[in-house]
């Protein structure tokens, strides 16, 4: 029950803040085509949020991908924010890296029953502004109850993993993504725990194969269980 009223708040906060930010840069710019669905937080520094917007959503026009996107939001949540834990959220996560796994589920380098469908049905031409779409709203926010401090140690020491890096090196601090932004470092910060706890062990077995290098594969590969779990619990609830 408290979480079906805190999921109905912050959407109701979300779209007054995209609301009031839509008068905002009606007034202040309206050329700037960005602009008119980002949800954002109110009271922010307008400048700085509309630059991070416009880094996590290039190339695509995320006015035209709100249209585009209508099937994906009926999953990935009007917002971005999905509600079942193993669809991830999409909110403020990079377009480049959302194009970047619908590419790979065409192309069967990502599988996934529903996914690989869903992604059948995306042009080339769209790709870009649904992957803007989603990347140009309010990142997604973990709750923060879940304090875990082993996870916390393991994600951010280098000398905690048996790999001798650390997940901040390339996921940056609290999982937000590294500054200045590099899409192919998927933001993990407040994502859902059943999602990030099944892809990490997803990388662990070898049935998720897409990342540059198999990278993942080789960091999941040394963790353990309790690792794991540890690790999902303290990310997500960023
Ligand atoms: C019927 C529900 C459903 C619909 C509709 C849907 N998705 Fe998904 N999506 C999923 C699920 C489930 C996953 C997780 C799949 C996996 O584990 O590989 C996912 C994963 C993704 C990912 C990977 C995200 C990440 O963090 O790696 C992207 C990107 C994505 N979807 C984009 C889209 C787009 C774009 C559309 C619209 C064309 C869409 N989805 C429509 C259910 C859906
Ligand atoms: C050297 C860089 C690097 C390090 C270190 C690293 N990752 Fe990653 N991670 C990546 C890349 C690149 C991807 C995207 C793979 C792709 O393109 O599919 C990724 C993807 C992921 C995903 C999937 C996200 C999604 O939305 O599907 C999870 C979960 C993840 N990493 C967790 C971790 C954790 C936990 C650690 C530390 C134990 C870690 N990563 C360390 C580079 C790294």
């Amino acid at each position: 029950m408290l979480q079906i009223i805190k999921s109905n708040v912050a959407t109701g906060l979300a779209l007054v803040a995209s609301l009031t930010l839509t008068a905002a840069f009606a007034e202040s710019d309206a050329s700037t085509p960005y602009m008119g669905i980002v949800g954002g937080r109110i009271g922010t520094n307008i400048q700085k949020e509309r630059e991070e917007v416009i880094k996590r959503s290039k190339p695509g026009n995320p006015v035209a991908g709100k249209e585009k996107s209508q099937l994906c939001q009926g999953c990935h949540g009007e917002f971005g924010i999905s509600t079942n834990s193993l669809i991830p959220k999409l909110a403020g996560q990079y377009g480049g890296y959302i194009s970047k796994q619908v590419r790979n589920y065409q192309s069967g380098t990502r599988t996934h029953q529903i996914m690989s469908a869903m992604a059948a049905t995306v042009s080339d031409d769209d790709l870009a502004d649904i992957a803007a779409y989603f990347a140009a709203l309010s990142k997604m926010q973990g709750d923060g109850s879940a304090d875990n401090k082993f996870g916390k140690k393991l994600f951010s020491n280098n000398d905690s993993t048996k790999m001798g890096l650390a997940c901040i090196n390339c996921h940056g601090e609290k999982g937000k993504g590294l500054e200045p932004p590099i899409s192919a470092f998927p933001v993990l910060g407040g994502q859902h725990k059943g999602y990030i706890r099944q892809q990490l062990l997803m990388f662990r077995e070898g049935s998720r194969t897409n990342c540059p290098n198999g990278i993942m594969n080789r960091m999941a590969g040394s963790l353990t269980d309790t690792e794991i779990e540890s690790l999902a619990e303290y990310v997500s609830a960023q």
